[in-house]
């Protein structure tokens, strides 16, 4: 295997310091839950090793969400991406070949490719709305395909493929000789119409894989899974399990069995969240022209861009986001795409820091600008200097031209001329004061790269 550390793990908001961090728009999951609210009773737990396949009365709970599925087609691993590393070298040699959506979440191209398989990407893209066409699937197989990788919701655009797409794709499988369909459905909690059905319902050529950490917010106890009613094929999921691990962690799937049967009194307010944060990008998506999306269908999470006619420099974008307005996204290397693409996380960040960062990405980008930038001519007020470049180019469609900044606190206000507030910035610490007072100078030298 020639492994190698993936930029998303490597620059990760957790491995970089989640302290240096104000505002974390590059989460893919709701907020984390502190283990109280959950109230676990662990004292009487027996710290042993625990059945092989993973607790009975936690698969029992997992399979009971998939009609037809029993514990028995369920195996716990370590998160998702576990039973992801677990499903990919089990079926895939160097010899082999797979179908996999791009972008996807790292690990789904990053095994094979450490594999040493031969990964045929599907591209998608934004102008077909990320949508996977069955056709281009079967154009991607080859006799030598062992496994057609999908992700739905897909992560990092929160797309959600049709059911009757779902199942073209899975008659494409069960048509090939030796192929096998991988459904990663680790957000399928957080499909917006209603999920599609369990991916190992379908066909015994299905396998799903899942977890608690995205919608239930449960990432620190790595409880995964994945679902297939291939038994022998399980059987050997279940070797390469024992043979890195052997089982879970106890404590890990007793607080895991209390999660889920929570979930019922849980799961709406969560939903709730994710709804209000979608509707706070929305908002802010169609307030200018600087970026466009395919807005989500599922998930937590959206793939932005800067508009084609948007000039900027994006390197600057970025270390000027974090420098500057301590805020952090994905950005698109991260998914082997344009760094002018940035994966936006809305359901982990409280409401106000989700402002504060979608107004960062704002201010950001306009002081990125790789162009000429025009003199600030009216400055009134406790005007901010790139603040008012911004406000001269007019960026905010519909929006009254703003004639006055003022400085309040942490924050630049622009104001109409009949005083309405027309937009809210947040401005830098002491430390960059200084380089906020000329509008026309550039950004400066923004110190070191984050990402
Ligand atoms: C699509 C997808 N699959 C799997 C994982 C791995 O999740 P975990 O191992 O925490 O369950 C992630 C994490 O971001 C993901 O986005």
């Amino acid at each position: 295997m020639d492994y190698r550390r993936m930029p998303i793990e490597a620059e990760s908001p957790e491995q970089f310091g989640y302290d240096r961090v104000r505002s974390n728009l590059a989460e893919s999951s709701v907020p984390d839950t502190p283990l109280r609210d959950l109230s676990v009773a662990l004292d009487d737990l027996v710290l042993m090793y625990g059945d092989h396949r993973g607790r009975p009365g936690l698969r029992a709970a997992i399979a009971a969400d998939g009609p037809g599925l029993g514990p028995d087609d369920v195996l716990v691993t370590p998160g998702a991406a576990a039973a992801l590393f677990i499903i990919h070298t089990s079926l895939l040699g160097p010899d082999d070949e797979l179908v996999v959506v791009r972008p996807n979440y790292a690990t789904n191209l990053e095994t094979p490719r450490a594999i040493g398989a031969t990964v045929r990407h599907l591209d998608l893209r934004p102008e077909d709305g990320w949508a996977v066409e069955p056709d281009r699937v079967a154009e991607l197989m080859t006799p030598k395909t062992r496994l057609v990788s999908l992700t739905v919701p897909h992560n990092p655009t929160g797309a959600v493929m049709p059911e009757p797409v779902l199942r073209e794709i899975v008659g494409l499988v069960e048509r090939h000789p030796s192929a096998r369909l991988l459904v990663d459905e680790t957000y399928r909690e957080m499909t917006f119409g209603g999920p599609l059905p369990l991916a190992a319902t379908l066909s015994e050529r299905a396998i799903g894989v899942s977890s608690l950490s995205k919608a239930d917010g449960l990432p620190g106890i790595r409880i995964g899974w994945l679902t297939t009613r291939d038994r022998p094929l399980l059987e050997r999921f279940l070797a390469a399990k024992e043979q890195i691990l052997i089982t879970n962690s106890v404590v890990d799937e007793a607080i895991a069995e209390v999660a889920f049967a929570r979930r019922p009194e849980r799961m709406p307010a969560i939903l709730d969240g994710i709804r209000v944060g979608l509707q706070t990008v929305r908002a802010w998506i169609g307030d200018h022209e600087l970026f466009e999306w395919v807005e989500p269908r599922g998930g937590v999470v959206g793939f932005p861009r800067f508009r084609a006619d948007v000039p900027v420099d994006v390197d600057r974008f970025y270390r000027i986001l974090f420098e500057r307005y301590g805020t952090v996204v994905g950005p698109g290397h991260w998914f082997d795409q344009s760094r002018r693409h940035f994966r936006l996380g809305y359901g982990w960040p409280t409401a106000v820091d989700l402002e504060q960062g979608l107004a960062a990405l704002t201010a950001a980008a306009v002081e990125a600008w790789d162009a000429p930038r025009p003199k600030a001519t009216r400055r009134r007020g406790a005007a901010v200097g790139n603040v008012m470049v911004e406000l001269e180019r007019q960026i905010f469609r519909d929006q009254p031209r703003v004639e006055e900044i003022v400085q309040s606190g942490s924050e630049a206000v622009g104001l109409s001329g009949d005083g309405d507030l027309v937009i809210r910035l947040p401005l830098a610490g002491p430390d960059d004061q200084g380089r906020q007072e000329s509008a026309d100078e550039p950004a400066g030298d923004p110190g070191p790269a984050v990402d």
